[in-house]
């Protein structure tokens, strides 16, 4: 008797989507297919390049805060391991939102890592570990980033009267950054009022 043996090879050289790859794309990334929410559609397509520019740059501040969280060492390991995870959740959330507002707007989400890092205007940071100051200093200015385009974002969306993508930047957005950045700049405070003399 004979024993059939499964062929396990994979060829990932030709792995791919179903058929040819191009054939998947719905909607290409440049194509806004706007929806009925009673706004323009110039007005849609800028809130969308916009919006994509803040998702790639919230993408990046979290997976920095994630590379932290992971890469932190020294005697506040514990805390700050804990507070770069939590503030890595804050961002989520925002990323989340922000993504699913330039699909409301007609346009296209950025989604993948290859894009981001094409697109994000925050400095890449190295692959290897920093100490706990330089990575609060490299957190900040990334927020620094994201809260300086986010507000220009903001009153551009007033503007054109785009009051949901207004809303969103303001609210969760501006408010989460700007309570992250007071939590990690706190940390950078060196002076004790028990050892501070008169
Ligand atoms: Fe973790």
């Amino acid at each position: 008797m004979t024993t059939k043996t499964v062929d396990r090879h994979i060829d990932t050289a030709h792995a791919g989507p179903l058929g040819d790859p191009q054939s998947t794309v719905l909607q290409p990334y440049d194509l806004l297919i706007p929806l009925p929410i009673g706004l323009p559609e110039a007005t849609c397509r800028e809130g969308v390049e916009q919006l994509n520019q803040l998702l790639a740059d919230t993408v990046t501040l979290r997976d920095m805060y994630k590379k932290h969280h992971w890469q932190v060492q020294g005697p506040t390991f514990y805390e700050l391991h804990l507070l770069f995870d939590k503030h890595a959740g804050e961002q989520t959330v925002c990323i989340d939102s922000i993504a699913e507002r330039v699909q409301t707007l007609g346009g296209v989400s950025l989604a993948m890592g290859g894009d981001i890092a094409e697109t994000t205007r925050i400095p890449r940071p190295p692959r290897g570990r920093e100490a706990v100051a330089a990575q609060i200093a490299r957190l900040l200015h990334a927020h620094e980033i994201v809260l300086t385009e986010a507000r220009t974002m903001a009153r551009r969306a007033a503007e054109r009267g785009d009051d949901g993508t207004n809303d969103l930047i303001v609210s969760d957005v501006i408010r989460a950054n700007e309570t992250e950045v007071w939590f990690l700049a706190e940390h950078l405070v060196e002076t004790s009022p028990v050892s501070a003399g008169p």
